[in-house]
């Protein structure tokens, strides 16, 4: 192999120095504010706000979701997902969201989303579908979790989704931030920062895209969850669901043991017949992740 001209060597972007740049950088971005964080697309704001309101048209709904045709094949996809137990099959956008109902169509206007502009990284495309499985995993989970305690199903399954949701958008910055100072990080440069910030970049893009502060607090403090000021019990849920998620899909078996002992359960006033019936949904969560992501 030939030696590296001196010269050219000297020209090396040092990765201690790339590093320690990158960190400042972005801590003092997150602190100024000044981070560029991704809008809420069109199509997806618009599904927000009209099921919000009373008496929302499937038929209107439908011509907008019409718009954008990935959204709209997406929810072919899920609605006839194990999830769903679709009967027979279901062959329109109309009979989709007939079956899925508004609550559940926005939950999926905001999985979809996330899925196609967050969750997609160029040049990391392992890493951030195995961060949107693990994602959906936890979604799964808040909502059992959630419905269990007779609590709001629908803000559980957006908490689960979005607890990491500062993950992507972080690696993407980080990206797009290296390039503009061109600096190089180590990569464990950048799992550091992400893991040291993702819980409050993920809270201020959710704030920044309206959703309730409740799902904004409880990603904010998913780590730290006896921290939360207001919602400490959707913290201590999403938690939870975190946990069960990693161990459902990375080591494709649940320590029983572990999550009978979680220090979420005492607190959640979680009983063992509950654990086990939330157990007993694992399967289909797997398959559920499997057919979605
Ligand atoms: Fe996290
Ligand atoms: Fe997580």
């Amino acid at each position: 192999m030939n030696a590296v001209h001196p010269e050219l060597e000297a020209r090396r972007p040092d990765p201690a120095l790339g590093s320690a740049t990158l960190e400042a950088q972005v801590e003092r971005r997150i602190a100024a504010r000044t981070l560029d964080l991704p809008v809420l697309p069109e199509v997806a704001t618009q599904v927000m706000n009209m099921t919000a309101e009373e008496g929302c048209s499937m038929v209107a709904l439908a011509g907008v979701i019409r718009r954008d045709p990935a959204m709209a094949s997406h929810f072919l996809r899920i609605a006839n997902s194990p999830a769903y137990r679709p009967t027979s099959p279901v062959v329109t956008l109309q009979q989709a969201l007939g079956r899925l109902g508004t609550g559940q169509i926005r939950q999926m206007a905001l999985l979809i989303t996330c899925k196609a502009r967050l969750f997609a990284v160029p040049g990391h495309e392992r890493e951030v579908r195995a961060l949107f499985q693990h994602s959906l995993a936890a979604a799964l989970f808040s909502q059992e979790i959630a419905r269990a305690r007779r609590w709001n199903v629908e803000e559980a399954f957006l908490c689960g989704l979005l607890h990491d949701i500062g993950r992507p958008v972080l690696l993407q910055l980080l990206v797009d931030l290296q390039k503009e100072l061109r600096v190089k990080g180590s990569a464990d440069t950048v799992a550091a920062i992400i893991t040291a910030h993702h819980a409050r970049v993920g809270s201020e893009l959710l704030t920044h895209w309206a959703l309730p502060a409740q799902i904004a607090e409880t990603v904010l403090f998913h780590h730290d969850p006896g921290g939360a000021p207001t919602f400490r019990k959707t913290a201590l849920m999403t938690a939870l669901a975190d946990d069960l998620a990693h161990a459902l899909l990375e080591s494709k078996q649940i320590d029983e043991a572990a999550v009978r002992a979680h220090p979420t359960l005492g607190p959640l006033n979680m009983y063992a017949d509950e654990l086990d019936a939330l157990l007993a949904k694992r399967e289909l969560f797997a398959k559920t992740v499997e057919a979605i992501s």
